[in-house]
């Protein structure tokens, strides 16, 4: 019996693979919701419906592989028809909070070179601003305290993240530091302020790269659009 928000889930992933067509290359996230949409398209596969994958974390590609989905080497992708990934927050804008699972570098590597991205979400991840969920920002590992102590200066409190006791440590070899920066009125500017610090990988604000969100709510699909 899954949960509400599963349910939600659910019906977001499952409605995202309607928009996959034969021969496309597609972008496949990472997260609960993404894996609700994998199970879908592993049985479109199995129909015959011919696609090529990319997946955006060493999670995805293992189920991807076990639901049977074709994948293309990273090293030999030059376009990507369309994305489909998850996201922790979406404000009013289709901007994007994402990195709870710990795979923003990979997938905004995807879902920016993307000719469509598509988010689905639970409708409790569709906010007015961005901000209450903690900006995971991945580092560098060397200095990290030094990096930490830069995005103090800019305003965020963060707090290195850990699984299990140990340092969590991202598909890239890095480490992460999940940020409060109480609401972010302004994402790209914080964006490119953090962007500019060395210590830095990549941040968790996706910004003016979606095209459509699919929120699964109250049993049923809403769609938003750019
Ligand atoms: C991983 C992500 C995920 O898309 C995000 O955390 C949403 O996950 P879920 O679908 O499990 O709620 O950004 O880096």
């Amino acid at each position: 019996m899954l949960s509400g928000s599963d349910t939600n889930k659910k019906m977001a992933g499952e409605e995202a693979v309607n928009y996959i067509e034969d021969g496309m290359i597609v972008g496949l996230g990472s997260g609960s919701t993404v894996n609700f949409m994998l199970k879908k398209l592993g049985e479109r596969v199995k129909e015959g419906l011919k696609v090529k994958g990319i997946p955006t974390s060493i999670k995805t590609e293992r189920l991807a592989r076990e639901l049977g989905i074709p994948l293309i080497e990273s090293v030999n992708i030059e376009r990507i028809d369309l994305a489909i990934d998850g996201a922790d927050e979406v404000d009013n804008d289709l901007h994007l909070l994402k990195g709870g699972g710990g795979s923003l570098v990979r997938e905004k590597i995807v879902d920016e070179a993307s000719d469509k991205l598509i988010i689905i979400i639970d409708g409790l991840k569709k906010v007015s601003h961005l901000g209450a969920f903690s900006l995971p920002i991945e580092i560098v590992p060397f200095g990290w305290k030094l990096t930490e102590i830069q995005i103090k200066k800019l305003g965020g409190i963060p707090t290195l993240r850990k699984k299990n006791d140990e340092i969590f440590v991202s598909d890239n070899g890095n480490f992460i530091l999940d940020c409060d920066f109480g609401q972010i009125t302004d994402p790209q500017q914080l964006h490119y302020k953090l962007k500019l610090l060395t210590g830095v990988v990549e941040t968790g604000l996706f910004v003016s790269i979606t095209d459509k969100v699919i929120i699964g709510r109250n049993s049923r699909v809403d769609v938003l659009h750019r």
